[in-house]
Order: C-alpha cells, then sequence, then structure tokens
C-alpha cells in the first residue's frame, strides 16, 4: 500500500490549481514568446503540453516532506516527476536480497499520483547502483533470479501508474572494447548481452502499459567518441527488435555544459533522433541540465551561456516530432547533483562559486534558462502526444 504524502486538497494545491486556472481563463496569448517564467502563464509544463511535449523534473522523497516552497514550484512548473535516486536499487537496498525500502520511493508516487503527474521509472537496472550483495552471486541462475525478482518487485508496485520505465541505465560503454559496443559491468559479466532481453521482457510482462526505455549519456554532442555511442546504441536497439525484445524509446540523458566544448552540432542531433525515429522509437530527454565549469564567475555572464546551450540544445531537439518527453535533472539550482558534489566531478567548478546548471535559482526565481526552455517549447511544432 502507497502512503500518501501531501493531500490533493492542501493549500499549495490549490494555490496552483488556482494560479493554473487564472492563467487558462485569462487570455494570454501562448503564441507571443513568453516575457518571463516568473509569470503564471509560462509554467513549462503549460508550454509543453500546447505542443503534445510533456515536461518535468526530477524530485525526491526528502524534497516532498522537508521543502514545501520548492514543492510548489514543481507543481506549477512541471507535469512529470522522476525519483531522482529513490527508486534506485542501492538506494532501496537494505544489505539484503529482497528486502528492499519502497518508502521513498513510494512517497514520490503518491506524490505523483495524487497530483495528477505523470510518473517516470527511474531505473530497474544500473550497472552503478547496484546492490553490494549482488556481486557475491555467483552463479549465472542465482543473478538471474535476482534480476528477474528485483524487477516483478519494483514495476510490479507501481504497474499502471509508471509513463516509462528505464528498464536498463547505460547500456553501452564502447571504451570497454566489446564490438557491439555494451558495457562490460555487473549483469553482462556474467549474464551476457541477453541480460537486456530479460529485463525488458520481464519488465513488459509486469507492467504491460509502462514504456519500457534504454536510457543513455553521451549521445548529444559531434565527437568521434560520442558518434561511436551513437552507432553503437542504434545496433543494440536494431538488435533487441530483431530478437523481438520490447523497446518502446530512447532516453537522450543530456547532460550537457556551456563550454561549447565538445562542439555540438545541430543537424547532427537531427540526424540520429531521425535515426531512432526511423525505428519507430519514441525519444524522450531524460536528464537535462547544463554545467558551467569553465565558464567565468559572473552570475550573468553564466547564465546566459547556460540559456544558450539550452536554446541550441532544445531548438534542434524538439524539431524531432518523435521527442515527446522533456526532463530537466532538478528544478531549481537548490536541488543539483552537480550543486552537491555527489559525482562526475569533471563537472564541478574549481573556484568553488556555486554552479548554476537548472532553470530555477536556488532562490527558485526563474533564470534566463528557464526562458530559454520556454521559448523553444513555444517554437516547437506540435506533435501527437504519447
Ligand atoms: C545521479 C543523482 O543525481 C545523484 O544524486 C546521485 O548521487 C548519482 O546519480 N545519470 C543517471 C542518473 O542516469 O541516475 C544520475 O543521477 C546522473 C547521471
Amino acid at each position: 500500500m502507497i502512503r500518501t504524502g501531501r493531500r490533493r486538497n492542501d493549500p499549495g494545491r490549490r494555490r496552483v490549481l488556482t494560479a493554473g486556472l487564472a492563467a487558462l481563463g485569462g487570455g494570454i496569448s501562448l503564441m507571443m514568446p513568453p516575457r518571463s517564467c516568473a509569470a503564471q502563464a509560462v509554467a513549462l509544463r503549460r508550454l509543453a503540453a500546447e505542443r503534445g511535449l510533456v515536461y518535468g523534473t526530477t524530485i525526491s522523497a526528502a524534497q516532498i516532506n522537508n521543502d514545501q516552497v520548492f514543492v510548489d514550484l514543481v507543481l506549477q512548473q512541471a507535469g512529470l516527476v522522476v525519483a531522482e535516486n529513490d527508486m534506485k536499487w542501492q538506494d532501496m537496498d537494505r544489505g539484503e536480497q529482497g528486502k528492499d525500502d519502497y518508502g521513498p520511493a513510494d512517497t514520490v508516487a503518491a506524490f505523483a499520483l495524487e497530483n495528477d503527474l505523470v510518473l517516470r521509472g527511474h531505473n530497474l537496472l544500473w550497472y552503478y547502483r547496484t546492490p553490494n550483495w549482488f556481486f557475491d552471486l555467483a552463479t549465472r541462475q542465482d543473478q538471474e533470479r535476482a534480476v528477474v525478482e528485483h524487477i516483478q518487485r519494483l514495476a510490479g508496485r507501481y504497474r499502471g501508474m509508471i509513463h516509462s520505465w528505464d528498464v536498463v541505465n547505460e547500456p553501452i560503454e564502447p571504451k570497454d572494447g566489446r564490438p557491439d559496443g555494451l558495457r562490460t559491468a555487473v549483469f553482462l559479466e556474467t549474464l551476457g548481452p541477453e541480460y537486456l532481453d530479460l529485463a525488458y521482457r520481464v519488465a513488459r510482462e509486469t507492467d504491460p502499459s509502462a514504456r519500457l526505455v534504454v536510457n543513455e549519456y553521451d549521445v548529444e554532442l559531434d565527437t568521434p567518441d560520442q558518434e561511436t555511442r551513437r552507432t553503437a546504441l542504434l545496433s543494440l536497439l536494431e538488435r533487441m527488435q530483431r530478437s523481438g525484445t520490447p523497446v518502446d524509446a530512447v532516453g537522450i540523458q543530456a547532460h550537457l555544459s556551456c563550454s561549447g566544448s565538445p562542439p555540438f552540432s545541430p543537424s547532427r542531433l537531427r540526424r540520429f533522433l531521425a535515426d531512432l525515429a526511423g525505428l519507430g522509437l519514441t525519444i524522450q530527454i531524460t536528464e537535462l541540465d547544463v554545467t558551467d565549469e569553465n565558464a567565468p564567475a559572473d552570475p550573468v555572464m553564466r547564465d546566459h551561456l547556460v540559456a544558450d546551450t539550452y536554446s541550441r540544445f532544445l531548438d534542434a531537439a524538439l524539431d524531432e516530432a518523435a521527442v515527446k518527453v522533456v526532463v530537466t535533472w532538478g528544478l531549481s539550482d537548490r536541488h543539483s547533483w552537480i550543486v552537491r558534489r555527489e559525482t562526475n566531478e569533471s563537472k564541478w567548478r574549481s573556484d568553488g562559486v556555486l554552479p548554476r546548471p537548472l532553470p530555477f535559482d536556488a532562490d527558485l526565481k526563474p533564470k534566463p534558462a528557464c526562458e530559454a526552455i520556454a521559448n523553444a517549447l513555444v517554437h516547437a511544432p506540435s506533435r501527437a502526444a504519447r
């Protein structure tokens, strides 16, 4: 049973609904470029919905329980939420197989349900967040059983509630040297590449209404390495389709930097997205953020560079009608993995100045990045929602 966190009729929810209704009835033309994200009418969720898109952000149980003003901003701006960490296997693990703690994940799921938000599932398997005990399972049979049971429990618990599951997160790593470009980490080592087929089949059986996603990073920019990753990802998807392995969508993480290096080529990205669409898959931008590790410290300058990066990326990405979802990896600089300096050290600033990677600043004020996203949504071609 899922515990409920916030109630539908609480004051925060009412405020948001009232603001949303006022914006709807106010006759404000969304054809006009938005002037400021502070205006209720340009809530990113509404601009996205106008184009058949869904816009969303990460959230956590801790934020839901402890940061009401931030939660109000999420309800105002986002049509979708995804647990930043609370549904990751290692985060739920309590040191023993089959004894995971679903409390925080339930809080996120209940929050989405009560507030009519689309809920993404992130993720069923990720080599980087696998419980320690899994590495001690010596036989193929034991590992297979653990993978199947985990997917059945987690996807089964939220069956019917999840819009899309990142079934396997980050399966590609050409640097590992395999001809197929697959990452030779935990699951592949004992189970072989078929672990992917197993995971997607069990996910489909367990929650038939969830779209099943392959989520990958470093496939956005114009470098030989990223081109190799794109090629490996395309071949994996083709291979899965040939084997009858269910896959519906590709997640493009899009952790970008405003430094301009490595270079970004809009036409190269468009071609890649068209290739994915050509396989009959939909596309989700799943973890967009723009770090400023090499930008000058001046916040005005940095905000400009970050916003410009959002614009150039989204203008190209949203041209492709197969793109249905845009998620930023957080909504406010108050809660960003880069600001918290958890992993990905290459994206941290060396001068100690706080990074400004997300659409709203740490005081929840909209930044130029928010306007950049709003403008990209307003100018995006309309598409059939999915
Ligand atoms: C990150 C979280 O944001 C951090 O809080 C955590 O410490 C590590 O994971 N790719 C992914 C996400 O698929 O799950 C990662 O999230 C960021 C990179």
